[in-house]
């Protein structure tokens, strides 16, 4: 029961005491949050693991956040994730094996230099390809400056794997030369001339199933309210939306919300039913049905939870998410551009 779950998670954090940080991601499920030192976005959530002197870190997200904790954190730390089954499909999308074998045909369709930026959505090993050919990382946050710093060194951005994230951040910046390219095409297909942009075919499940006619539907419903969605979502949605950001910014728009006021969120259905339960406005889900979940997060269940905690109360190490040193070297060189910005 919830009851006893509780008791024994609170009975291992007693053994362990300050040895041990949770992290909860924004689209976790109630029952994890609630057990969570800090709960916020993907690149926060890192930063908190980076600035804890916890010899063990429990991080409640999926893999490509836990490696990115691990590259973050000192080698003394260990990072835990509870579910090794929690695994972004978007960043499973764009495999640095597979972009390595299309990087070629990406050069030579392409008529200047190009350089690649990963949105963190990505494993470590693709965050080292593009270190290695003069790219960097980005957040959802931080995606225009990640554009500006590769357009001054290249012609042309190679943006992966988000395709929406790489559209809407294009769009923001007035860059009108942007192209999609579609890895299982054949060699000879596409011809990427001398694109500002080309895109990646890659694309989040959940935030991809957002319509325009979910915001026109929401602004019927709720005419005054602010609608506020995530990077991620289709051009069309982020257009039709009043403000767009990460799950943290979408956090602090719904903070900064006066009471009597409504904000519609398009995003990840937990967050916004956390927000709705921590603030006293009105948070009302983009399409309110529970197929806006993230069956990857879903993956970390409170059992899980339960029996990392209690294995490190044993001394047991389980579910070491570690990225590998020669790919970590590379991989931190892209987060450090990121960093620099
Ligand atoms: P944030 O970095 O905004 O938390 O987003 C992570 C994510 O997986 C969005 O779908
Ligand atoms: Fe990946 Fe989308 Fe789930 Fe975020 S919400 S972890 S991008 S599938």
């Amino acid at each position: 029961s919830e009851t006893e779950r509780r008791q024994r998670i609170a009975a291992a954090r007693e053994v362990l005491g300050d040895d041990v940080l949770v992290l909860g991601h924004n689209y976790q499920r109630r029952e994890i949050v609630e057990h969570a030192d800090h709960v916020g976005d993907s690149y926060q959530l890192s930063e908190y693991a980076a600035d804890s002197d916890a010899e063990h870190v429990v991080f409640c997200g999926v893999t490509f956040m836990a490696e990115s904790a691990d590259l973050l954190t000192d080698d003394e730390q260990t990072i835990l994730l509870p579910s090794m089954e929690a695994s972004c499909p978007m960043a499973g999308m764009a495999e640095a094996l597979q972009v390595d074998a299309a990087w070629e045909r990406i050069e030579r369709a392409t008529e200047g230099d190009v350089v690649p930026i990963t949105y963190m959505n990505s494993y470590a090993d693709l965050k080292a390809f593009c270190a290695e050919h003069g790219g960097l990382v980005c957040t959802s946050s931080n995606a225009d400056a990640a554009f500006e710093w590769a357009l001054s060194r290249g012609d042309t951005v190679v943006f992966l794997p988000d395709k929406h994230l790489g559209r809407n951040t294009a769009n923001a910046m007035g860059l009108d030369s942007v192209v999609e390219f579609d890895p299982w095409a054949d060699a000879s297909s596409g011809d990427l001339g001398d694109a500002d942009a080309v895109l990646w075919d890659g694309y989040c499940q959940v935030h991809e199933r957002f319509t325009a006619d979910h915001v026109a539907d929401a602004r019927d419903a709720h005419p005054d309210a602010t609608v506020v969605v995530h990077p991620e979502c289709r051009p069309e949605v982020v257009a039709a939306a009043d403000e767009t950001g990460s799950t943290a910014t979408i956090s602090e728009t719904v903070a900064d919300a006066d009471r009597e006021e409504t904000v519609v969120v398009g995003t990840e259905i937990h967050l916004v039913e956390h927000l709705d339960r921590w603030h006293e406005t009105d948070v009302v889900a983009l399409c309110g049905d529970a197929c806006m979940d993230c069956n990857a997060m879903r993956q970390v269940d409170p059992n899980y939870l339960t029996w990392i905690l209690e294995g490190l109360a044993d001394g047991v190490d389980r579910n070491v998410v570690s990225v590998d040193p020669d790919v970590a070297r590379s991989a931190e060189v892209a987060l450090d551009r990121m960093l620099e910005l």
